[in-house]
Order: C-alpha cells, then sequence, then structure tokens
C-alpha cells in the first residue's frame, strides 16, 4: 500500500502565519503537523509516500522532509499547484499510484492513535475505499456521512451540509484503490468550485463499490484554525514524557512532565511546569515562567515573562513583564518592552491579516 500526504491548500485561516509557509508545518508541540502525519503512515507500514505540493512556498515543504531518509520513507513529490479540491489533489497522483491501493492523509490533521486500522481493513474486508468517522459537535464545518439505518454501510457522504443528516465528521484520513481514478472523470466541481473528496466517495457508493466507515477512537484535531492549533498543542503535550537533554540552574525549578532540548538553559530562578517542550538551544530566565501546554522552539530566548498554554516558534524573542497567554508568536518574531522608550506607547511591526489583544 502507498500513502499520499496533502501539503496544498492556502491555509488562509491561519494568516499571518502562513504568509511565510504551508500550514502543513506550523508546529505543534515543536513538530510540525505534516511529520506526525508521516509518521503515522510510517508506522502503519506504508514507506512508499507521495507529497501534494500546492503554491504556498512548496519548497519549504521539500526542504523539511527531504527525501524522506531521515524518517525511514521514501517521498516522491507530485505538484497540483491551485487548490483545486482534495479529490483533484488526489487525482494528480494517478501515475504514482498505479494499481496499489493508497492511504489519503491531509498534511493538516492529527490523530491521537495513529492509522493502522484503516489499510487494515481496507484489506479484511475486501473494500475499495475506508473512511474514517468522528462525532462532531459542528457538523457544518466537515465532510459529513450519512449511514443505513444499522450503522452499517455508508449511504452517501455530503461537504459541509447546512443541514446535516448525521454528525458524524469525516476525517482525513481515508484508504481508497484505484476505482477512485475510474469515477473521477465524472466528478463535478462543488458550489466553491472544489472537486470534493466527499463527492468522490458518493460516487464510489452509486457506482457498487464498497465504501467501508471505519469509527476512530481517542482525539482527532483538523489544525485548519489558530485554536485548533493551540488545542492540539494541548492534546499533544498531554502526552509527553520527561527528558532533559539541556541544563537548569540551582534555584530554578523544572515539575512536572518537561521536555528540554540540547543546549537549553533553565536560569536561576525561573520556574518551568508542565507538561511542556522546550527546543535546543534556547534561553529561559531571568526571571521566568512557563506554565502548562507550553511549546517552546529552539533557540527562543524568553526572559522577565510568563508564557502560558502558547506556542512560541523557533529564533522568538520575549523579553519583557507580561503574562502572555493562548498565543501564537511566530518564527524569529520579538515581543520587547517599550518601558524607558519616548514616546511612550506599545510599539508594532506585524504582518498582515494579524490580531493581538492588549
Ligand atoms: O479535516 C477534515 C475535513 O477536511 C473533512 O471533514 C472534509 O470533508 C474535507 O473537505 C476537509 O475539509 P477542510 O475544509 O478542512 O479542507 P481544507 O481546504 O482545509 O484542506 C484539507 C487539507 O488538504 C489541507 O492540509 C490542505 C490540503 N489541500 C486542500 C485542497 C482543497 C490540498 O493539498 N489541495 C487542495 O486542493
Amino acid at each position: 500500500m502507498k500513502g499520499l500526504v496533502l501539503a496544498g491548500g492556502y491555509g488562509t485561516r491561519l494568516r499571518p502565519l502562513t504568509h511565510t509557509g504551508p500550514k502543513q508545518l506550523i508546529p505543534i508541540a515543536n513538530k510540525p503537523n505534516i511529520q506526525y502525519c508521516i509518521e503515522d503512515l510510517r508506522d502503519a507500514g506504508i514507506t512508499e509516500i507521495g507529497i501534494i505540493l500546492g503554491n504556498m512556498m512548496p519548497e519549504k515543504v521539500q526542504e523539511f522532509l527531504g527525501d524522506g531518509e531521515e524518517f525511514g520513507v521514501r517521498f516522491t513529490y507530485i505538484t497540483q499547484g491551485e487548490p483545486k479540491g482534495i479529490a483533484h489533489a488526489i487525482n494528480c497522483a494517478r501515475d504514482f499510484m498505479g494499481d496499489e491501493p493508497f492511504v489519503v492523509y491531509l498534511g493538516d490533521n492529527l490523530l491521537k492513535n495513529g492509522i493502522g486500522a484503516i489499510p487494515e481493513l481496507m484489506t479484511k474486508e475486501g473494500a475499495d475505499c475506508v473512511i474514517s468517522l468522528m462525532p462532531v459537535k459542528d457538523p457544518q464545518s466537515y465532510g459529513i456521512a450519512e449511514l443505513s439505518d444499522d450503522g452499517e454501510k455508508v449511504v452517501r457522504t455530503v461537504e459541509k451540509p447546512k443541514v446535516p443528516k448525521s454528525d458524524l465528521a469525516v476525517i482525513g484520513v481515508y484508504a481508497f484503490n484505484r476505482t477512485f481514478f475510474e469515477v473521477y472523470p465524472r466528478l463535478k466541481p462543488s458550489w466553491r468550485n472544489e472537486m470534493e473528496v466527499t463527492d468522490a466517495i458518493s460516487l464510489l457508493i452509486d457506482s457498487g463499490f464498497k465504501v467501508v466507515p471505519h469509527r476512530v477512537d481517542g482525539w482527532w484535531k483538523d489544525t485548519g484554525k489558530p485554536e485548533d492549533i493551540l488545542e492540539a498543542n494541548h492534546l499533544i503535550l498531554d502526552g509527553i514524557e520527561t527528558l532533559n537533554e539541556g541544563r537548569v540552574e540551582d534555584g530554578a525549578s523544572v515539575m512536572g512532565r518537561v521536555r528540554i532540548g540540547k543546549g537549553t538553559v533553565v536560569m536561576a530562578g525561573s520556574v518551568v511546569k508542565g507538561p511542556c517542550v522546550i527546543g535546543e538551544g534556547a534561553t529561559i530566565g531571568p526571571g521566568t515562567y512557563i506554565g502548562p501546554y507550553t511549546a517552546i522552539g529552539d533557540r527562543c530566548t524568553v526572559a522577565k515573562a510568563e508564557v502560558d498554554d502558547s506556542i512560541v516558534m523557533d529564533d522568538a524573542v520575549i523579553d519583557v513583564e507580561k503574562k502572555i497567554v493562548r498565543s501564537m508568536v511566530g518564527k524569529g518574531s520579538r515581543i520587547l518592552s517599550s518601558a524607558g522608550l519616548v514616546p511612550k506607547g506599545e510599539r508594532f511591526v506585524i504582518g498582515e491579516n494579524t490580531t493581538i489583544y492588549i
């Protein structure tokens, strides 16, 4: 079985973070979302993986993933360009898939328990397609599956219905075989002018192919919006183990489950309370509090501040006596004190579509 990870799309809901790179590279507990997808595929025994590239700085995806050796897999890059829909992206991989069945993983989806059950079901059930389902509170925001009365069969799948007939979201991991490419030419663009994967699944059902539903256990997250990323960060940090490869000075306190990377120093007088993760080569302190559910990237400096429930990306600097909560600080950004500067007041150089609360 082969794999396909989608790294296209615009990521508009995550601007300004996506002005400088694709959303699939945004770190969650210091690891890009796409890496979790690759590791899940690899752990399910899938090592031949196609990566769909969009036109939002695709070179950054290639630069991060390389040829796959580092992850124990092999990548083939496939350019989609304009995001014309998930089904369109999958169809771009037609030559790469050949006659093999394959698992598609949306690069902004995250699952607690991996994806092993999906390829297994595909083989065991002799299915043409396996979809993964999970109940959600806001079914209007997802692809939704309508099941038969006995709950065994999928009747159809609908993209973001205004009046949902079920609360079962079709989450972003699917298995298909070559029948996907057989039905694709009959697919029509949706109201939002995309080739919808949910329409392709309905077309498979209408054409008599076997579509098997799989109910996912554990949590699942679509990291399309900033609050989803913070929530995903929370969920991943909930499962981390303590590992200190840095240096904690005498007089500093590190409590709970905390991962500290090589070359990082937690200075005397600072407190780090897990679960949290701090990357490599970072400086925490003096007089700093890093609270639960915080991820601090490589080479960051955090001084004087209290940072709680936040994501601070590589090379960022926070040096101010303020409490920062539920925030995302982009790579290389700096939050400094304006004390002593004239004229007095807050000072910003912020990118497009940024939101700040002061
Ligand atoms: O997260 C699950 C949901 O994902 C499903 O319930 C929906 O049925 C499915 O359509 C999708 O909905 P989204 O609105 O969240 O899709 P989004 O546009 O965010 O794209 C999902 C991923 O696929 C994202 O990593 C970008 C990538 N993508 C998307 C499109 C439309 C591509 O690579 N190419 C594309 O053309």
